[in-house]
C-alpha cells in the first residue's frame, strides 16, 4: 500500500474533535475558575485570596459531609440567586445575571466532583494547573 494514503488515513482518524469534545467537559471547571476560585480557592475548599478578606468564611466546597447535604437544586438557587435567598450570607453573589442556566448547572456538576468520589482527581487538576 501506498505509505503516503496509509499515513493520511490514519491522521485522520486520530485528528478526530474528540480533543475538542474534552475540553467543553470541562466547562463547569473553567467557569469556576474563571468566576469562583477568587472566594472558594483553587481546589474549592474556601481559601481564595478574596474570600480570606470576608467576614463570613466561603463555603468549603470539598467537604463532603456538609456538600452532601445539599440537593443540586439548592446548590442551583445559591448560585443563581445568591446566599441571601437562603439565609446565608449575601457576600455570596447572585450569579443567575451573569451565568446561564445552563452554565449554572455544569457548575453545580464541577462543585459535586469536589467532594465527590473522584475528589482527588478533581483536586489533582486544580493543583496542576
Ligand atoms: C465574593 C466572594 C464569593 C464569590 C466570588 C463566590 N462565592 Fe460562593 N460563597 C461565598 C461565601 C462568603 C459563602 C458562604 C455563605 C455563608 O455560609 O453564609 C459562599 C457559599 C457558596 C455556596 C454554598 C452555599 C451553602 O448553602 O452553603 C455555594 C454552592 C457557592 N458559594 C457557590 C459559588 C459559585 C459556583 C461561585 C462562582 C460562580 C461562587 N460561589 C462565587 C463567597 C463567594
Amino acid at each position: 500500500m501506498n505509505g503516503k494514503i496509509l499515513l493520511l488515513v490514519v491522521l485522520s482518524v486520530v485528528l478526530q474533535p474528540r480533543f475538542i469534545r474534552a475540553e467543553e467537559q470541562s466547562e463547569g471547571k473553567r467557569l469556576y475558575q474563571t468566576y469562583c476560585t477568587g472566594c472558594h480557592g483553587a481546589s474549592g475548599k474556601g481559601d481564595g485570596p478574596a474570600g480570606k478578606t470576608l467576614p463570613v468564611r466561603p463555603a468549603d466546597h470539598t467537604n463532603s459531609k456538609k456538600m452532601n447535604q445539599y440537593s443540586d437544586d439548592h446548590l442551583f438557587t445559591v448560585i443563581s440567586k445568591g446566599g441571601g435567598s437562603v439565609g446565608k450570607s449575601a457576600q455570596m453573589p447572585a450569579w443567575g445575571a451573569v451565568l446561564k442556566e445552563t452554565q449554572i448547572q455544569e457548575v453545580v456538576g464541577y462543585i459535586r466532583t469536589l467532594s465527590g468520589a473522584n475528589k482527588d482527581a478533581a483536586q489533582g487538576q486544580a493543583r496542576a494547573k
